[in-house]
């Protein structure tokens, strides 16, 4: 079956075209630059970008993927969680197109998809579930920080996630106090580079609790008031680069401790990684590491698949599919909050 999946959730305008678990296309619009001039989302502008941006980008990914409507086989869309007008843009679009083609539909959870878009990779990308292996999934991007055990193929639990900010959020707010664009995490990366990481001692937040959650507004704020005391430091790129890879360090200790810690206590083999902050090399290296000592096998999402896209959504789908779950009903509604079980 070709199936064609679309993702609207947050500001990238997604659609992708899927079959037999290979990618045949995979377009994202990304609308960063459109809202770094606010310092971060804007749900209005996002919506208006979506109901622009979705035709063009469904088409080139059916003319990238060589595939007519007409001859796909069902057509999914990221249900929830996410911004409700930018989620009801994908959502009812990709429902409208079922409705035209008289095709099943699906509405999938967008962290659900991001479980599985370690497993996809090559090139050209197709998902390998043949080496599926029950792991613990570490999701982490500006909206979201979970750990997920994935006990069998579409069959997962929730362990912890975060408190208050996600992790590429105290990216991001770091960044707006140090005055790097928006998102700040890809250029707090840069800073960071080969700086030392030691120069400052951040809180690292809820690393020794035994639970699998996690808390970074409190980091966030002990950088506030560090250069609320030390305004100096912004005027010396020598300290703000120091400054830049401590916050890293601890944002990446915290994250890799908490994922390993919880993958040798379900005594899972493997650990997987995916969201936008997973394109941070830093917790790449560190992941790698920790994982390679603990004896741990690692699947990191391919970069391109790290941030949203649709080609996760369709390939959940997809196998949804072919596992034998029904397709939702045409009028499905969006779930703006929906929680991962
Ligand atoms: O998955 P994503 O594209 O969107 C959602 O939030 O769902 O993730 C974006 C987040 C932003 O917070 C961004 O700063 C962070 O991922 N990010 C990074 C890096 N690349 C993206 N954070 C740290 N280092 C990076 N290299
Ligand atoms: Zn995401």
């Amino acid at each position: 079956m070709i199936l064609l999946a679309i993702e609207t959730s947050c500001d990238e305008t997604a659609a992708a075209v899927v079959q037999a678990g290979r990618v045949l296309s995979n377009v994202v619009s990304s609308q960063i630059q459109l809202h770094a001039e606010y310092g971060g989302v804007v749900p209005e502008l996002a919506t208006r970008e979506h109901l622009r941006n979705l035709a063009p980008v469904t088409q080139t990914a059916l003319r990238q993927a060589n595939v007519t409507a007409a001859q796909l086989g069902g057509v999914a869309a990221t249900r929830g969680p996410g911004l409700p007008s930018a989620l009801m843009v994908g959502l009812k679009s990709a429902e409208a197109m079922a409705f035209a083609l008289r095709k099943p539909f699906l509405g999938i959870h967008h962290h659900e998809a991001h479980l599985y878009s370690p497993w996809i990779g090559g090139s050209p990308p197709a998902a390998d579930f043949s080496s599926f292996q029950p792991n613990v999934s570490l999701v982490v991007s500006g909206g979201h920080t979970m750990l997920v055990h994935v006990e069998a193929e579409l069959k997962h639990r929730l362990l912890g996630s975060t408190v208050d900010d996600a992790a590429g959020e105290c990216f991001d707010k770091v960044g707006k106090l140090i005055g790097l664009p928006y998102p700040g995490g890809p250029a707090l990366e840069k800073l960071a580079e080969e700086a030392n990481s030691q120069a400052f001692v951040f809180p690292r937040p809820l690393l020794h609790d035994a639970n699998d959650d996690f808390s970074f507004s409190g980091l966030k704020t002990s950088v506030r008031y560090c250069l609320r005391d030390h305004p100096e430091i912004l005027g010396d790129g020598k300290r703000v680069r120091e400054l830049c890879a401590s916050v890293q360090a601890a944002i990446v200790e915290v994250l890799v401790t908490k994922t390993v810690r919880a993958a040798r206590r379900l005594n899972v083999g493997c650990v997987t990684a995916s969201g936008g902050v997973t394109c941070n090399l830093a917790l790449r290296k560190e992941l790698a590491a920790a994982c390679q000592k603990a004896g741990l096998l690692l699947r990191l999402a391919e970069k391109s698949l790290c941030t949203d896209n649709a080609a996760m959504i369709g390939i959940l789908a997809e196998r949804k599919l072919l596992c034998g779950q029904s397709s939702s009903p045409l009028d499905t509604e969006i779930a703006a909050s929906w929680a991962l079980a």
